[in-house]
């Protein structure tokens, strides 16, 4: 067993500019291809959101990232350091997550904590401060003497989330942190997440939720059956499915087809929708447009009595991307 507490920077190639370094990454199952030549640069200090459906490989990258697999083709780099070289290394480096799931249930929160920080090598004086300090963190202070077996889902992640920064790792993957937790119990694990990257660790963190990647992570990459479909920041990647919408009530439903040809006149395309009687919907190539239509209809006496300009969701990105490169033909040739 490592001596954990061992300080990062001796470990890592402090030339490395990125946190992670991840070149043409390849994983196969048997002729299916589940991680199918990624590339991806992750920098030091950010939450990195890797963004993709259930099947579409995240797990089987960071678990070949985590040492916990092994790399078929490409090369990753943590901290300058190789995975495929000196894992040993590597697990000195990183936190994951969801490995801890089989611990004790009869144990309490702070003796599961222990033992955790026990078996990766500590002292029993030191396992005992570092599980105190991280119930605290951790919001588990109160429960920590209490069986696991009567926590709650939202207490068994962050008892997770606690379990993995035992060894103080600057960088942490959270695989899907919060599926299957309520609203309320996602939104505390955002706060927890968002505490954490504030003391300075890297995170890599992965969701089937748009709402997540664009509340917490800094980029984000969308992954598809095993590549990359898309990069750039929440909103860069808003942005490149076209500008926002407005979204008008008229004062009279009757109007909207003399609307839409009033606002034809001033777009080209076909950017006006009738969702239902009375309302009206303008794709907007660029926000300030908002003001245009208003005029025009006004000249036109048309009356609006409800105005909404409609920023682009990461829904509508995922939709819009996927559905692009999601074709039978691209499932018949990675099923084949
Ligand atoms: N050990 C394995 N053996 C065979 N196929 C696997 C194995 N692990 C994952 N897969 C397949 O690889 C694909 C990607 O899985 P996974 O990385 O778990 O996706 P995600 O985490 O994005 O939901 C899936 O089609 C899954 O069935
Ligand atoms: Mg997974």
């Amino acid at each position: 067993m490592q001596n954990t507490r061992t300080d990062p920077a001796v470990q890592t190639n402090d030339t490395a500019t990125s946190a992670v370094r991840i070149r043409g990454l390849v994983k196969t199952f048997g002729d299916y291809t589940a991680v199918n030549h990624i590339d991806l640069d992750i920098r030091r200090g950010e939450i990195f959101g890797v963004l993709g459906p259930n099947g579409a490989g995240k797990t089987t990258m960071i678990n070949m990232l985590a040492t916990l697999l092994p790399i078929d083709d490409g090369s990753a780099e943590i901290f300058g350091v190789d995975v495929a070289r000196e894992p040993h290394k590597i697990r000195q480096l990183i936190g994951v997550t969801g490995q801890y799931a089989s611990v004790d249930e009869k144990l309490t929160g702070r003796e599961n904590l222990q033992l955790i920080a026990r078996l990766q090598g500590l002292s029993r004086t030191a396992a005992r401060s570092i599980a105190v300090e991280l119930l605290e963190e951790f919001g588990l202070g109160a429960a920590a003497d209490k069986p696991l077996s009567t926590f709650s889902g939202g207490m068994r992640r962050r008892l997770d989330l606690a379990a993995s920064l035992i060894t103080r790792p600057p960088l942490i993957f959270l695989d899907e942190p919060t599926t299957g937790l309520d609203p309320r119990t996602r939104n505390q694990m955002w706060e927890t997440i968002r505490n954490l990257v504030a003391g300075g660790v890297t995170v890599l963190l992965t969701t089937q939720y748009l709402e997540e990647a664009d509340q917490l992570a800094d980029r984000i990459a969308v992954i598809d059956r095993g590549q990359i479909v898309a990069q750039g920041t929440p909103n860069e990647l808003k942005a490149s499915i076209g500008g926002s919408s407005l979204q008008l009530i008229l004062s009279e439903a009757g109007e909207e087809e003399q609307a839409r040809g009033v606002i034809s006149e001033l777009f080209a395309g076909d950017v006006v929708h009738v969702p239902n009687a009375g309302a009206i919907t303008v794709a907007l190539h660029d926000a300030s447009d908002a003001a245009t239509v208003l005029m025009a209809l006004r000249e036109h006496s048309i009356d609006v009595v409800s105005i909404n300009v409609q920023e682009p969701s990461l829904d509508d990105v995922f939709l819009t991307i996927t559905g692009e490169t999601a074709t039978e033909a691209d499932r018949e040739e990675i099923s084949a």
